[in-house]
């Protein structure tokens, strides 16, 4: 078999970093599965990574994390849709050519023709999702579950703001919070207003010219422009502010003084265990939840595709499609 393509990232820095090579096919270990990708999302985690353009505090610790210079692991992606090429020992339930779709987490390795994925993070992809929806499936649901249904509970009826409403994030929690009865007013620009009231806000104000206003059950700001200061004389008695995006001292603050006059802050990462992802695969099934991919890129365009994911003004999720396999590596 002739090597994989895969994209790399040399070392830290703006998107045309990025360069296509050729790198061997991973041999998957017990417990994974091989996939060859159909097509992966690239999506801000993969572009934080590649520029370290990470929020204020963490420098030392995510170069320690991540790699000092350079990425410790220098092929990006963390998930993407393919079809079963090989099982690991202990593998069952999967066969070759079965459709599917799953997440490696920030070890990355997606931005390849080929990946190894835990098979417990591998899911058959749905025949209600195309192959650039299965793509970019999991980031920006997962958050957005994480934060509204499990740190929020958010409940029906309450009112909850989104602060950056049409990126992977924010286009989630649209439709989750739609799905469980909260009344929604979506912060973005104007352009973005009639895909937020398609998906279920009732208000949309511009942040550029339409300052907020009124107090929200819960605040959850994926732009991280709306911090405590800002977002505290916003919050109605028992109120929440989800930090999707956070300094370390804000995240720190979240962590120490949780609870402040009556509110709560709420921060940090959201883990993707299998049993999330299995309940967002649910949500999609119960009509709640379905990515919008605002753009889809060739796989030789996937600087591009990073330096608009950079741009921090995306649409939804931006899907690169990989190359279709040359006929004499065909199974
Ligand atoms: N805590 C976690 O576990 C976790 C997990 C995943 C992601 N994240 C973080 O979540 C954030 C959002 O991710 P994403 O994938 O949704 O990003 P994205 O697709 O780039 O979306 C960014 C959103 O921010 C909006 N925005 C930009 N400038 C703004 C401003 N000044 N005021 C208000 N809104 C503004 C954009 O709206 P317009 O286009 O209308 O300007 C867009 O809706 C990222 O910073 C990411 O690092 C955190």
């Amino acid at each position: 078999m002739s090597p994989m393509k895969a994209a790399v990232t040399p070392t830290y820095g703006p998107p045309d970093v990025v360069r296509i090579e050729e790198r061997p096919i991973p041999e998957p270990k017990r417990g994974e599965v091989r996939v060859r990708v159909t097509a992966t999302s690239v999506s801000i985690a993969d572009a934080r990574i590649r520029g370290f353009d990470i929020p204020k505090g963490y420098g030392l610790l995510l170069r320690l994390v991540m790699g000092w210079r350079r990425p410790r692991h220098v092929v990006q992606g963390h998930e993407c849709t393919g079809v079963v090429d090989r099982l690991g020992k202990g593998v069952s339930g999967f066969a070759p050519g079965d459709r599917v779709m799953g997440t490696i987490g920030l070890k990355g390795g997606c931005h390849a023709e080929y990946v190894c994925l835990p098979a417990e993070r591998v899911f058959s992809v749905p025949d209600s999702l195309s192959a650039t929806q299965a793509a970019g499936f999991f980031f920006g649901g997962l958050t957005a579950a994480g934060f509204l249904i499990d740190k929020a509970h958010l409940a029906r009826g309450e009112t909850l703001l989104i602060n950056g409403a049409t990126g992977a994030v924010g286009i989630a929690a649209l439709q989750i919070a739609r799905h469980i009865g909260a009344r929604i007013t979506a912060v973005g620009r104007r352009d973005n207003h009639a895909l937020a009231r398609e998906l279920g806000a009732q208000t949309c104000l511009d942040y550029r010219s339409e300052p907020v206003a009124g107090t929200f059950d819960v605040i959850m700001d994926t732009a991280g422009t709306l911090p405590w200061p800002r977002a505290r004389d916003h919050l109605a008695p028992g109120g929440r502010l989800l930090m999707v995006v956070s300094t370390l001292v804000q995240m720190l603050g979240a962590i120490l003084r949780p609870r402040r006059a009556g509110l709560r802050l709420l921060a940090g990462e959201v883990t993707e265990t299998p049993a999330a992802m299995a309940r967002l695969l649910q949500l999609h099934r119960d009509g709640a939840y379905t990515p919008v991919i605002g753009q889809v890129f060739e796989f030789e365009d996937i600087v591009e595709a990073h330096r608009l994911v950079s741009t921090h003004h995306k649409q939804g999720c931006v899907v690169v499609t990989m190359p279709p396999l040359p006929e004499e590596d065909k199974p």
